[in-house]
């Protein structure tokens, strides 16, 4: 594991905005990757381009919907999306942020993160998803963050396959609260 500093004040705002406990027996984790070693993982996919949104906020809002109802809120004219293309119609999307919301101490570091990770059913279990997160996190090296972060998931093993490492794990006190 590199070396990381938990903010404990940040992780007690956490575990009370989403009413979660953090402990070794979570199902849910918090991932963290070091960007200064990072170099591009995955081979590229025939006919899928990456990079950023620019179109329509409207027309994503509506994949969005496909896959997560409760992150169409966090698709404003100002986020910074980031797509996966087929014949330029995006395909799979996730949020970039330099600003990361994290439990980690950021003293002189620039934490980005990658959020609200979909790929519309139909293009499911094609290596889009994680080649996303491939070029998204490539992307944060160069806006020079120093740490890529995902925050809340579940899908610890897919994450790992790029070299995101757990920071700290939680699980909800009684039901996931909406986010
Ligand atoms: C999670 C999600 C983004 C994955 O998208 P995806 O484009 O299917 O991702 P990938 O194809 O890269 O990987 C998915 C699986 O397909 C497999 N796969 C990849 N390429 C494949 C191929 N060519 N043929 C068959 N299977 C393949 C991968 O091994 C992976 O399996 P695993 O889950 O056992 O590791 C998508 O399922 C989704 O939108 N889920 C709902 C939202 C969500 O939960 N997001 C994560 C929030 S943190």
């Amino acid at each position: 594991m590199f070396d990381v500093q938990i903010d404990t004040t940040k992780l007690k705002n956490m575990e009370t905005k989403l009413n979660c406990k953090f402990g070794n027996d979570g199902t849910f984790v918090e991932m963290a990757l070091d960007l200064n070693e990072y170099q591009e993982k995955l081979p590229p996919i025939s006919d899928v381009s990456f990079g950023i949104y620019s179109g329509d906020l409207e027309k994503i809002k509506q994949l969005v919907e496909k896959v997560d109802p409760k992150w169409c809120k966090y698709f404003t004219e100002k986020t910074t999306i980031f797509c996966g293309f087929i014949n330029k119609e995006p395909v799979s999307f996730c949020i970039i942020t330099t600003t990361a919301d994290s439990i980690l101490s950021d003293d002189n570091i620039k934490i980005g993160g990658v959020a609200c990770v979909g790929t519309v059913p139909e293009y499911r279990k094609r290596g889009i998803g994680l080649k996303m997160v491939d070029m998204a996190t490539i992307y944060l090296k160069s806006l020079r963050c120093d740490i890529a972060y995902i925050h809340y998931t579940h899908l610890e093993k897919w994450y790992k396959k790029l070299g995101y490492e757990t920071v700290a794990r939680f699980s909800f006190v009684q039901n996931p609260q909406k986010t």
